[in-house]
Parts: structure tokens; C-alpha cells; sequence
């Protein structure tokens, strides 16, 4: 679709950004709607992420996201934090306002529980949790299972004190556990979430034994590369219920679209296909 002078813009910065599946999201919308806009990639060294955070609202970006390595950064550059970004202590959206001023928020919260939600309603959100992992997915996934009302987070990562400092950012309901327990960890859980790199192509596959899951609970991988992991296919295998990852990139994405196009986006069928062809490539 060709654009006009007037074309809304927005853009995803990050150093690198050649890997960045936002483009091709957006980019879906777009099209999808006949939206007069674009959004581009930019690659920002983040020696300029400072300044491209002042130029760029001068010549007309709505806003953009923010990958890495600049999510930490950008925290001290905009001017009002959503109570997401300052929890969860990094900013992927930006939206620059009326007045100029720039807005962060953290959206991957957000687009976890609306892919869980959709994928797997009535999930037992009054029983623990059992997150595995404890980088930046974790810590969204923490605030966003806490904010949904989950009583307990069973947090284990073979880094103990890596679990153990997002506890101490998280609160009491966090508890890290030792990586050598994480099935018995299982019992009585309502949700099992993996958001270590294992099972992803070319990593091992996770190591875990599914039995003590009851009947009821839910398997949540955030690997989407093969969008089946050994962890899913074992737990389709035991009857329960499964969430692949690729659907919290995509519904993380909503947020920024709805404000600088103007439009709520919908994450369907379509576009998880169009984004899974781009994967295969
Ligand atoms: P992200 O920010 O995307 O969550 P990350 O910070 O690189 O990514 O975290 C990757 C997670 O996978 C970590 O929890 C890591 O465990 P450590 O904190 O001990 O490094 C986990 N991980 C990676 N390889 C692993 C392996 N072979 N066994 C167990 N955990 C692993």
C-alpha cells in the first residue's frame, strides 16, 4: 500500500533490528485496515537514543517500540511511566503525546494474559503458578499473573539468585525454588509458564516431567520457534490445555497500534499464519 504526506508514522528501535518481527505485524494491520501509515524499523545506537527520543517527535512518529538493548535505557527518557513499565522496569511502547511529552509503557504483561485469556479461558487463576525462568519475559509474566490474581508464583531458574532478586523486585507471592524441584513445584499448580530458552530450535529441550500437573491446569511455553516445543507436545500429550508464545508477541503489539493508528487491532488466524511464514524464511 502506498502512503501519503500525511501518513501516520511509527517505528520499533532497537540495535540491532534486522531480527524484529514488529514491521511485519504493524505492517499486517496496515494493510489489513487500509491504514494511511507506516511503521518502520530503526536501528539506534544507543549512543543516539537519547537524541533520537527528542528529534523524532519533531518530525511527526507517533511513538514506537523498544527492543533491545534499549528497554532499560529508555525508562529515564520519557516523561510519565504506566504503573506496567515502572513494575515491570523496562518500556517496550512509547506514545508521544498531544503536548509532545512521551509516554512509557510496558506492553508484554498486557499481551500475555490477553493471549492466556483467549487461548485458554476460565484458566485456574486461583491456584500457584510455576514460572520457569528469570529474565525479562519472567519478570513481565510475574507482574502480569500477580496483577490477575494468582495467590503464588513458584519461580525457579537455575540461576537461584537471579529468581531470588525478581522475587525481591516482585514481593511475597513470588517464591523462588530451587531448579532441582521444579516438578514437584507442579502439584496443585493451575499454570505452568517456560520462559527459559529451552525447547527452542537449537537448545535442549526441556527437561521436566509433567505428572504432577493436575488435570485442569494449563502448559504456557513463550518459545514460539518450532510454535509446537517438546514442553506443549507433552502436555497435549497428558490431555492438558496449551498456550504457544507467538500470541503474546502479537497481543503485546495492540496497545501501541490502537494509539498511534488509531484503530484496535485484532489477532487472528491470518495474521498468526502471516508471521509464521516470515519465521520459516
Ligand atoms: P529473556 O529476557 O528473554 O527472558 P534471558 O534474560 O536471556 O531472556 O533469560 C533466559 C532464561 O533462560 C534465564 O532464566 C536462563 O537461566 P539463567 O538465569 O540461569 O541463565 C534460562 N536458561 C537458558 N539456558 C538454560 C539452560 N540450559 N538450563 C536452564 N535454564 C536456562
Amino acid at each position: 500500500m502506498t502512503i501519503s504526506g500525511s501518513a501516520k508514522l511509527a517505528g520499533v528501535m532497537g540495535w540491532p533490528i534486522a531480527h524484529s518481527r514488529s514491521p511485519r505485524i504493524h505492517g499486517y494491520w496496515l494493510e489489513a485496515y487500509g491504514i494511511d501509515g507506516a511503521y518502520i524499523p530503526l536501528a539506534i545506537n544507543p549512543d543516539d537514543l537519547a537524541e533520537c527520543f527528542r528529534t523524532l517527535p519533531k518530525i511527526g512518529l507517533r511513538g514506537w517500540n523498544i527492543t533491545l538493548p534499549h528497554k532499560e535505557a529508555a525508562l529515564k527518557l520519557v516523561q510519565r511511566l504506566t504503573p506496567a513499565a515502572e513494575r515491570i522496569g523496562a518500556v517496550n511502547t512509547v506514545v508521544v503525546q498531544s503536548d509532545g511529552s512521551l509516554h512509557g509503557d510496558n506492553t508484554d504483561a498486557f499481551g500475555f494474559i490477553a493471549h492466556l485469556t483467549q487461548t485458554a479461558p476460565g484458566w485456574p487463576s486461583d491456584r500457584p503458578a510455576v514460572v520457569l525462568g528469570a529474565g525479562g519475559a519472567a519478570r513481565a509474566i510475574c507482574f502480569a499473573l500477580l496483577d490477575a490474581g494468582v495467590p503464588e508464583v513458584r519461580l525457579a531458574n537455575r540461576t537461584l539468585a537471579r529468581s531470588q532478586s525478581l522475587a525481591l523486585a516482585s514481593g511475597a507471592k513470588v517464591r523462588p525454588i530451587s531448579w532441582d524441584t521444579r516438578a514437584e513445584a507442579l502439584l496443585g499448580a493451575g499454570l505452568l509458564v517456560n520462559t527459559t530458552s529451552l525447547g527452542m530450535t537449537g537448545q535442549p529441550p526441556l527437561d521436566l516431567d509433567l505428572q504432577g500437573l493436575p488435570d485442569d491446569a494449563v502448559v504456557n511455553d513463550i518459545v514460539y520457534v518450532p510454535l509446537e516445543t517438546p514442553l506443549l507436545a507433552a502436555a497435549k500429550a497428558r490431555g492438558l490445555r496449551t498456550v504457544d508464545g507467538l500470541g503474546m508477541l502479537l497481543h503485546q503489539a495492540r496497545p501501541g497500534f490502537s494509539q498511534w493508528f488509531g484503530r484496535e487491532p485484532v489477532v487472528d488466524a491470518a495474521l498468526y499464519a502471516a508471521i509464521m511464514k516470515d519465521i520459516k524464511h
